[in-house]
């Protein structure tokens, strides 16, 4: 069966961006495919530092993130966008995951991957241009990202309190997109 590995680069109570995921996924599930939803709260990890990375390795919970990356066909991905980018967050932690260990192959939790990506922001761009931004990082990095990204703009208006989107329209392009990436994943590795 397909895997899909869903994360977002926010871990804020309240996240709108952990709430577009949760349907996002939902859409997988929908469409078949296995979703593994973790919180990068639980992977905590410090800055990258190549100092660091020389005494020490790679630390317990990248080296724990990494092997789900590794161990799934593909990624939902919801960002927050801070200042016009993708959160320090989640960059820390997809540069984490791309370091090489011994017996692995360079990039190997990213190439050969797809990943759907969304973002959503209580702003009027929806967090456009930290798509744009993520989008580029993913596929230097190999992976292949879904031409349907979504943007959710104005999202405090389309979040009620318990943290759930209740948006109709909103809620159907993102399950689209769940699903959508779910069918791509599938083919690009054939489980
Ligand atoms: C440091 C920082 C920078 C931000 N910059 C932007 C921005 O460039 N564009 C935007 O739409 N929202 C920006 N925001 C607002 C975030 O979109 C908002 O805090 C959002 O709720 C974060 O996502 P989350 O709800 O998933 O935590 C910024 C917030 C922070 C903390």
């Amino acid at each position: 069966m397909t895997k899909l590995l869903a994360f977002a680069g926010s871990t804020r109570n309240g996240s709108f961006n952990q709430a577009i995921l949760d349907v996002a996924v939902e859409g997988a599930r929908e469409a078949g495919a296995e979703v593994t939803l973790i919180s990068l709260a639980d992977f905590e990890m410090p800055i990258f530092n190549e100092d660091d990375e020389s005494e020490h390795g790679i630390h317990a919970n990248a080296k724990a993130f990494k092997e789900l990356l590794k161990s799934h066909d593909g990624f939902l991905i919801a960002t927050p966008e801070y200042n016009s980018s993708y959160p320090a967050l989640l960059k820390n932690a997809i540069d984490w995951a791309s370091r090489m260990e011994e017996g692995e192959k360079p990039l190997e939790a990213y190439k050969g991957k797809v990943a759907g990506i969304m973002a959503a922001s209580p702003g009027g761009l929806g967090g456009m241009r930290a798509l744009a931004a993520l989008r580029l990082l993913l596929e230097n990095i190999g992976t292949m990202v879904l031409p349907n990204q979504r943007s959710v703009a104005k999202a405090g208006d389309l979040v009620d309190d318990s943290g759930k989107l209740t948006d109709e329209k909103t809620t159907r392009f993102l399950k689209n997109l769940g699903r959508d990436t779910a069918h791509l994943a599938q083919k690009v590795s054939g489980n």
